[in-house]
């Protein structure tokens, strides 16, 4: 029997409940979306640019806030990963500052520069330093529940961003695709449990393709390209193995190139390509070719499908089959997709400095 067919032992093997927190993303985006609907909203102003300080699995909702909000938004957004802020940074700025645990010290030392430079705040957390040092400067917090890890909250720290933005008459209402988003991930859940096997759940199918090779993920410019990002911190932080990312079409005017040397390591590559109806129409042609030029030279190419018709729904979609599926990975490599020691040991020894 396959490990992934083990279902008792890989939820043994889970000891940081990453399957329960999957299993439990539709209820979180529901109850990320009331949070920021009730969140006390920072003093309205005429913002010019809106910006995300945040690190890993803090981050990457602002990403997809970034995403989502380019063709909705009339301002842009940024995302900082940064101890530093960029210089456009001041007054006319809305800031997010979030962090899962409240510690990280980047995030620490852009909210206090954000403050110095007289932004517009609003903390995500779940409490910890940052968590403090909001509630004594007056800065709103939206306190998210804790006890999972980073990358398993991208409900908690993205959609509150998504209510407060439509609350201060920034964005469109997102409600409706709210919704969508989490009654599509509830039947997707269905199909991606461990409880389903191996030949019929698309994530075991993903991680076996992925198991003993090297993942390449490719999204396209506007869609899908921060699904790819997530797909490969997911397999870097579950799987504990490397995983690359590019987007359409600037990979076409590069790294496509690259698929003739060295041969015997390009066959280890398993390139997966995400893909969104909402791709523009010249980047949907260029995948056909992209793949006829270099399919032979890797393991496997696959494409998969955002499914969902709301911008949100689509998103979340692909994400939840790559959380999935960099979990199974996991459960491949015989590792503990939760604990992440390397993070832990180099948080613990920047502290010690
Ligand atoms: O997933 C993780 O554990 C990390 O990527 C963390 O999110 C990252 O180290 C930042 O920590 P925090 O989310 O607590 O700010």
């Amino acid at each position: 029997m396959s490990v992934l067919d083990d279902v008792q032992a890989m939820y043994a093997a889970d000891t940081k409940g990453m399957l329960k927190s999957l299993w439990e993303l539709p209820g979180q985006c529901a109850r990320a979306w009331e949070l920021g609907m009730a969140a006390q909203l920072p003093p309205a102003g005429q913002f010019k640019h809106i910006l995300v300080t945040g690190l890993g699995g803090s981050a990457i909702g602002g990403d997809f806030l970034r995403v989502y909000a380019a063709r909705r938004l009339g301002v842009p957004v940024v995302v900082n990963r940064d101890y530093v802020l960029p210089e456009f940074v001041g007054p006319h700025t809305l800031v997010f500052a979030v962090s899962y645990s409240g510690n990280t010290e980047e995030t620490l030392s852009a909210y206090a520069r954000a403050r110095e430079k007289g932004a517009a705040l609003v903390v995500l957390t779940t409490g910890g330093r940052l968590g403090e040092m909001a509630r004594q400067d007056g800065v709103p917090v939206i306190t998210v529940p804790g006890g999972i890890a980073p990358r398993s909250a991208t409900g908690y720290l993205f959609l509150p961003t998504l209510a407060v933005l439509y609350r201060m008459g920034l964005l469109p209402d997102p409600g409706q695709e709210v919704h969508e988003c989490v009654s599509l991930l509830q039947s997707m859940r269905e199909e991606l449990k461990p409880e389903v096997p191996r030949d019929s759940n698309p994530a075991k199918m993903l991680a076996a393709g992925f198991y003993n090779r090297i993942p390449v993920i490719w999204g396209s410019s506007g869609t899908t390209e921060v699904v790819a990002q997530r797909w490969k911190g997911q397999i870097n932080e579950n799987a504990k193995a490397p995983a690359y990312w590019n987007v359409f079409p600037e990979l076409n005017h590069n790294e496509l190139v690259g698929f003739e040397f060295p041969g015997e390591l390009l066959r280890r590559l398993y390139v997966v390509i995400l893909r969104d109806p909402h791709d523009h129409p010249r980047v949907q042609k260029r995948f056909a070719i992209t793949r006829e030029i270099m399919e032979g030279a890797v393991a496997g190419v696959v494409e998969i499908m955002a499914r969902g018709s709301g911008a949100l729904a689509r998103l979340y979609s692909l994400v939840y089959i790559g959380d999935y599926a960099s979990v199974y990975l996991a459960m491949l490599y015989g590792v503990d997709p939760g604990p992440v020691r390397v993070i832990d040991t180099l948080k613990a020894r920047l502290a010690e400095e």
